[in-house]
């Protein structure tokens, strides 16, 4: 059964599908992420899946056949040749390619006339989100960025929380997070390859832990940045990682962040403090905490790229002249529909005209010139204003 889901409500609002027109989907990118989104398609009723492609030959024929999705064609080189067939007469598309090919492959499939859902991070560089944000523009179609976990209900709180004004006006957000290890390796290295990713840590997880935090303070543009990025355990042959899959060479092979740190300047006065790590010395680099004028909002230090909480969130705050502390009960986790089913529902809902956006371009484009800002920081040593070209 699907449902129609409206990610801005509070419920998890559920009405029948119409199935009388099917969205005719295509998949770009047949790894690991391209199976979350195939089997979340499969369970909507008002879409058929016509195509998918990979640069590596096969690939996407043995995906659809191992998902049991018959009927598929595949037989293209790469997204621009299956884009290039009219009669697949696709409607949308799952662009879900390593970080470098989001940029090309988005415009490509815009320029199309396709829907698209764009995996995170957007891009690598502020440049390439403007130049993908310009073909969204010109095509009049959706452009939805992956963002998944801001559809969990404990995440959309931390929103409703701000917009309550229980915390007065914001001034200052630390966010960030990562792991003690946790170089993502298991599936090859199109993670920790320049040529492939682009971004470490940064584009896997801290891109996540952005979104957390900006989207529940209403995205203030980003104003300028001082940040710093390293690879250290990226690079050292040694690391547990490498030792543990006998593949001492990527050390050779890391071409990207592990750890990065930043101070950024926020329109609104605004600072944000932030860190993450796919690797580091020490357990966690801290709680998320949100200050304002009247109260200050802690999430505990959290897998937020998981949707998740790392427990109850606490309010900081005076109650008649009393310091008190408020604990928000968590949320528990919705059994009739992953985040996934979500982020693919209402995706479709955009497509068919029914709901808005799920993760806007506009959003996202601060949240990857923060990104690019730490990377051009840290490269030159020093503080930079952010500036983002004309759309
Ligand atoms: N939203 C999430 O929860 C989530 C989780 C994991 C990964 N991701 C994102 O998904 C993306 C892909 O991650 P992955 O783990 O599936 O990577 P992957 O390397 O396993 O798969 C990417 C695939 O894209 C193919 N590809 C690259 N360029 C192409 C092109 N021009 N045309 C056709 N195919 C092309 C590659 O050959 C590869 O098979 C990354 O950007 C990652 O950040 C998102």
């Amino acid at each position: 059964m699907a449902f129609n889901y409206d990610p801005n409500s509070a419920n998890t609002a559920k009405a029948a599908v119409d199935t009388s027109k099917k969205v005719r989907i295509g998949i770009v990118g047949t790894g690991w992420i391209a199976d979350a989104h195939i089997a979340s398609y499969k369970k909507m009723a008002d879409v058929e899946i016509v195509a998918g492609c990979d640069l590596i030959p096969g690939k996407a024929k043995a995906f659809f056949e191992k998902h049991g999705v018959a009927g598929v064609k595949t037989d293209y080189k790469d997204c621009d040749d299956m884009l290039a067939d009219k009669s697949l007469n696709l409607d949308a598309v799952s662009v879900c390619t390593y970080n470098r090919q989001h940029a090309p492959c988005a415009i490509s499939c815009l320029k199309a006339g396709l829907h698209v859902l764009l995996e995170k991070p957007m891009c690598v560089t502020t440049e390439e989100a403007v130049e993908i944000i310009r073909a969204e523009k010109a095509s009049g179609k959706v452009l939805s960025i992956g963002f998944q976990p801001r559809l969990d209900e404990n995440m959309k709180m931390i929103k409703k929380i701000v917009d309550s004004g229980e915390l007065g006006k914001i001034y200052y957000v630390q966010t960030g997070g990562g792991r003690r290890r946790g170089i993502p390796t298991p599936f090859g290295t199109t993670f920790i390859e320049d040529k492939t990713a682009g971004l470490g840590a940064l584009g896997d997880i801290g891109c996540y832990s952005l979104d957390m935090v900006l989207n529940a303070i209403g995205y203030p543009k980003p104003l300028t940045v001082s940040g710093y990025k390293s690879d250290f355990f990226g690079k050292d042959s040694n690391y547990c990682g490498y030792r543990a899959d006998n593949r001492a060479e990527y050390a050779k092979l890391f071409g990207v962040d592990d750890f990065a740190a930043a101070f950024v300047r926020l329109e609104g006065g605004i600072i944000l403090d932030f860190r993450i790590a796919w690797a580091m010395n020490i357990d966690t680099t801290g709680d998320t905490l949100i200050l304002g004028t009247k109260g200050g909002l802690r999430i505990p230090s959290t897998e937020c790229w998981n949707g998740t909480v790392g427990g109850a969130m606490k309010i900081y705050h005076e109650v008649c002249g009393q310091q008190t502390v408020t604990e928000v009960p968590i949320i528990p986790e919705d059994k009739n529909m992953s985040l996934f089913d979500k982020k693919i529902r209402s995706f479709l809902d955009a497509c068919k005209g029914i709901g808005p956006v799920p993760v806007p371009s506009s959003q996202i484009l601060y949240n990857q010139a923060i990104i690019d800002g730490i990377a051009k920081s840290h490269a030159v040593g020093k503080e930079i204003e952010i500036n983002i070209p004309e759309i």
